[in-house]
């Protein structure tokens, strides 16, 4: 959390790029834009995790979350900011 925003960071180290973060990216800013979160969350990139074999790699504020797909990031993102 800064500011009462909700924290989103995203790795952005070569192995989760590797493994499709960077298409995770453009579907986090989707849905913020759709939902009218932008003001709500601050969406931020970091260096490797650390835990590359898990990755992609992704937190929402005290949360960690790996493995995350495309096909599975909408509905991490509707249980914890909708
Ligand atoms: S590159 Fe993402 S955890 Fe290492």
């Amino acid at each position: 959390m800064s500011n009462g925003r909700v924290e989103i960071v995203i790795c952005l180290g070569s192995s989760c790029f590797a493994r499709g973060n960077k298409n995770i990216v453009q579907e986090i800013k989707k849905f913020l834009e759709e939902n009218n979160l932008m003001h709500k969350v601050t969406f931020r990139g970091k260096h490797c995790f650390g835990k590359c074999e898990n990755g992609p790699s992704l937190t929402i504020g005290e949360k960690k979350f790996e493995l995350v797909t495309l096909g599975s990031i909408r509905e991490v993102l509707e249980n914890e900011l909708l």
